[in-house]
């Protein structure tokens, strides 16, 4: 008999539902909020709000893509954090409601492990690698930046992580701040192609260690373009491709400095990518450059579930309901990783 899981994926701003079968993807579908563009970043109470209206369609969306009925699935997985709690909610009450209705189980999983498991997802028009166990993770996106060592499907440790911003973070606070848009992350990525990285030095941090920060390299760039602003007004418009490819130089430079370390340190050469800046063109390439030099067996995830997304979810919930785990009726959702 084949086990057939509902994904469930509500942490920020994109309400997701995936239906996947032994492992393979039916159906993966998204429904982006365009609400939060006016405001230069998420609203939490307007997410909560589009959820709620996102939530039952997106969910009959994939299982109509899926070809499959309600009655057919056989647990259902969702996201129980970190992420808004408002949001989180409409999720994790979703969830429980059909699993009552259905009598199938849910099953809780922690939204930076569908990340880091991404590449796990198959699909059968595609054949894709998945890492061999145990490998390191560079998780990145707007609110962690960490290195991950996965040594199975369930058990991870985190090496090393920011102190302060999240890579993503500082993409999207300097693209707001020069006026770019949001997110500033696909915004900065598209600029950079155009410029020379080499053009101009901003702070890298000397943090001990594995962990990362962002905050003083974020600071640098807003000072530097700040006292440009005031020499020549037209700085900005005039140098804005130069300015993003060397920014974002700035910050892979930061991101592949440790975990080159973690590398070193672990002996891992299976070497992963996730999160929304793993969609990021200037770091899929200079990970890929990294691990030919090295002799990393790298895999890049594809673009459609670097950022937040459903399929991840039904994946890690999938390993976890082979392995028996069910989750009680009674959870709530949580929004830092510290409570999960
Ligand atoms: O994982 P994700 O979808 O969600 C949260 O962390 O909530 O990541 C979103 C982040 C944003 O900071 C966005 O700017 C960044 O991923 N991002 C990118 C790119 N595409 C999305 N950053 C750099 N380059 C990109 N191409």
């Amino acid at each position: 008999m084949s086990d057939i899981i509902l994904g469930i994926e509500s942490s920020c701003d994109d309400t997701s539902a995936a239906v996947i079968k032994d492992g393979y993807l039916l159906s993966n579908v998204i429904a982006s909020q365009q609400v939060h563009k006016d405001y230069g970043g998420v609203v939490p109470e307007l997410a909560s709000r589009a959820h709620e209206q996102n939530i039952v369609p997106v969910v009959s969306q994939a299982l109509v893509k899926a070809g499959l009925e309600a009655s057919d699935i056989n647990a259902i997985a969702f996201t129980r954090g970190p992420g808004l709690l408002g949001s989180l909610l409409v999720g994790t009450s979703f969830a429980k409601a059909l699993s009552v209705a259905l009598d199938v189980p849910i099953i809780m999983v922690n939204h930076l492990q569908g990340h880091i498991l991404a590449n796990f997802v198959k699909q059968y028009d595609k054949p894709s690698a998945a890492p061999k166990f145990p490998y390191l993770c560079l998780l990145v996106s707007g609110g962690n930046s960490q290195i991950v060592r996965v040594d199975d499907p369930i058990h991870y440790e985190i090496l090393g992580q920011t102190i302060d911003d999240a890579v993503g973070e500082a993409f999207d606070k300097c693209s707001k701040m020069m006026g770019l848009g949001y997110p500033g992350g696909p915004v900065i990525d598209r600029l950079a192609k155009l410029g020379d990285p080499e053009k101009y030095k901003f702070a890298k941090p000397h943090i001990p260690g594995l962990d990362y920060s962002f905050s003083g390299v974020k600071t640098s760039l807003l000072y530097f373009v700040r006292d440009e602003m005031e020499k020549d007004p037209e700085f900005m418009e005039k140098n804005k491709e130069d300015i993003c490819a060397s920014f974002q130089k700035t910050l892979i430079d930061i991101l592949m400095d440790k975990l080159i370390k973690a590398v070193r340190q672990t002996g891992i050469k299976e070497v992963t990518i996730g999160g929304g800046v793993s969609a990021n063109s200037g770091l899929r390439g200079r990970i890929t450059e990294e691990g030919q030099k090295r002799g990393w067996n790298t895999y890049l995830p594809e673009f459609k579930f670097t950022t937040d997304n459903a399929a991840m979810i039904a994946i890690a919930g999938y390993f976890r309901y082979l392995k028996g785990e069910r989750t009680p009726l009674d959870v709530a959702p949580v929004s830092r990783i510290a409570d999960f």
